[in-house]
């Protein structure tokens, strides 16, 4: 490159240093156009895999024996596999449900709570809750998320067992 090929800022600013690369726009138009097409790329990913269908029915499992579960109370346990916690819960009237313990929002964990003489599924990192009977989001960001996973239950001779699971809205 000859002096007379030199651009004009490079008069202006004659100083040289190692790795002082020339980028041209084209190489920068083409840095931005790959940048571009892994974001895209990402978020098409993260797209399809959000809308997987609901996971079908999933094997049987026992959980707990009914007598050891007091009313008002709620054990963990994971299902459908050993990597998914997910959370019991006796409620006062004795009614039993199950839901995936993480939280539609951010996944934090889900814990049963009672307050005000009112049961809720609660998430403590963003004070989010969730109905205890159907799972939907009641405030804080999970109102306007999907429900957590409901796990279908089945008791039999004394024992709970989760039978299935089923993730987003009843219709
Ligand atoms: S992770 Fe549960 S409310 Fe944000």
């Amino acid at each position: 490159m000859g002096a007379e090929d030199l651009p004009k800022w490079r008069e202006d600013f004659p100083y040289e240093s190692e790795g002082d690369d020339h980028v041209t726009r084209r190489d920068f138009a083409r840095f931005l156009v790959l940048l571009s097409g892994g974001l895209a790329t990402g978020n098409a990913v993260v797209y399809l895999r959000s809308r997987r269908p609901p996971a079908e029915p999933s094997g049987r499992m026992e959980i707990a024996r009914v007598g050891d579960l007091a009313p008002g109370s709620a054990v963990v346990f994971r299902y459908p596999d050993e990597t998914t916690p997910a959370l019991l819960i006796r409620r006062e009237s004795g009614e039993l449900l199950a839901f995936e313990q993480k939280c539609s929002h951010l996944g934090c964990p889900v814990s049963y709570a009672r307050e005000g003489g009112e049961e809720c599924l609660r998430c403590y990192c963003h004070n989010g809750r969730f109905d205890v009977a159907s799972g939907e989001g009641t405030s804080g960001p999970p109102r306007d998320l999907r429900p957590l996973g409901r796990i279908a239950l089945e008791v039999e001779g004394g024992k709970v067992f989760a039978v299935g699971l089923s993730r987003g809205r009843a219709t």
